[in-house]
């Protein structure tokens, strides 16, 4: 009896031991195990046999588009992923993975490489079309008569513009620049009466094509027109047209730049044909203006090829009964030979061009232009206030209902 329970005690002994050993053999003594199924265990061995033979690959880019590398590297890390929520024992297979693991690591990297490349192209691509619009752009000008107008053979015209803020200013503008572009050699000095350059008269100037220097000088208290008075006993433009000549004696060299100055207002009218004529200008050259000296026109009197005497109506007595678009200085003459010579900001009205042209030349020293001043190339036209339009605009504004401002006119 005792052998018996002896016995059946050591076989239950025997039992416990052997299912704690079984249990421990099978799920390892501290770690759970779980076993991959073999579907995505050769999922991943394709895989890496495929990473393998990339790797071996010549031309792996070229044969793999981007969009493979992508989804190849999508569906690697999905099965990492699930890889990872098991525990792995088999130290061979977790090397493998870490081989995977790598891999992906250096497929990111070079999928960021590309992306990073891809961007560079789309911003040199950009460029190359912004290079091409503005090609575009000059091979119009140029099939449309290049500006500005060169020719290294012939002499400069430098001419100094005063102009002022007002009205028909641009309208003004647009039409002498309009003219200026059919001249060659010629250099815009325009010079604003304002105390800084305005984005009308820049952007107007930029888009003319001509040469040109943009300046800004406002005219001082004293010069100015006061309240009350009819209109300015002084003369308008005097400090533009002297800081004009101010920058031209700074800035050019007539030795390496033969020429001409010219002292144009924005409001008269100009034929082309006068600019080829004063750019020979050895002195000072001399032509009849157009609707000026309260006649037909008013101009030196030319007799055997020499000015003899000035025809004009207004003001006969006058040394130089001269409008400012009727003559055209040598720019040596202005800038070495009289470098001090200025306007005259006190001079009387209709003084300011005698006094200027009494302190550089006499009368037989004068070049008769335009066919023995026999011909009108210039006209002192002036544009009419456009009182009907200032008035009707004053209403709107009272009317609030201002002519829409960001519209430049
Ligand atoms: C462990 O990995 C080796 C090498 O990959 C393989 O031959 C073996 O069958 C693996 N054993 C298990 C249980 O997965
Ligand atoms: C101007 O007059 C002079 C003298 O009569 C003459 O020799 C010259 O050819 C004339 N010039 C022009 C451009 O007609």
């Amino acid at each position: 009896m005792p052998l018996r329970r002896n016995v059946i005690t050591a076989f239950i002994w025997i039992a416990i031991v052997s299912v704690i050993a079984v249990h421990l053999i099978w799920n390892g003594p501290n770690e759970p195990s779980k076993i991959f199924s073999q579907q995505s265990i050769t999922q991943l061995k394709t895989i890496l046999k495929r990473s393998e033979s990339d790797k071996n690959s010549n031309h792996p880019n070229n044969e793999r588009t981007d969009e493979t590398i992508v989804s190849d590297y999508n569906s690697k890390s999905d099965l990492i992923n699930h890889v990872n929520g098991q525990l792995i024992t088999n130290a061979s297979f977790l090397s493998e993975i870490k081989q995977l693991k790598n891999e992906i690591d250096i497929r990111e990297k070079k999928i960021q490489k590309l992306k990073d490349q891809n961007q560079k192209l789309i911003d040199k691509e950009k460029q190359f079309k912004n290079l091409a619009r503005r090609l575009a752009v000059k091979l119009k000008g140029k099939e449309s008569g290049t500006l500005p107008k060169l020719d290294p053979s012939i002499p400069w015209i430098f001419s100094i513009t005063p102009t002022n803020p007002r009205y028909t200013q641009k309208a003004e503008l647009i039409r002498l620049s309009q003219t200026l572009q059919h001249v060659t050699n010629f250099h815009w000095i325009l010079i604003e009466d304002s105390k800084f350059r305005t984005n009308l008269v820049s952007k107007l100037l930029q888009e003319s094509g001509l040469s040109f220097t943009h300046l800004n000088v406002r005219t001082s208290w004293h010069m100015q027109k006061k309240k009350g008075e009819k209109y300015n006993k002084h003369h308008r433009g005097v400090e533009q047209r002297n800081a004009g000549l101010k920058w031209l004696r700074d800035n050019v060299n007539p030795k390496k730049t033969p020429g001409v100055v010219y002292f144009m207002d924005d409001d008269n009218t100009y034929h082309k044909k006068i600019f080829d004529e004063m750019r020979w200008t050895h002195h000072v050259s001399v032509w009849p203006v157009g609707l000026s000296g309260g006649a037909r026109w008013a101009g030196p009197v030319v007799s055997n090829g020499k000015v003899t005497s000035f025809h004009t109506n207004w003001a006969p007595d006058r040394s130089f009964p001269l409008d400012m678009a009727g003559f055209a200085v040598n720019l040596n003459l202005l800038l070495k030979e009289k470098p001090k010579v200025v306007f005259d900001i006190n001079a009387k009205r209709g003084y300011l061009e005698p006094t200027f042209l009494e302190s550089i030349t006499t009368i037989d020293q004068l070049e008769p232009l335009a066919n023995n001043c026999t011909e009108v190339l210039v006209w002192h036209t002036r544009t009419e206030v456009p009182v009907v339009s200032i008035k009707g605009e004053r209403e709107l504004i009272k009317l609030g209902k201002p002519s829409n401002p960001s519209i430049e006119v």
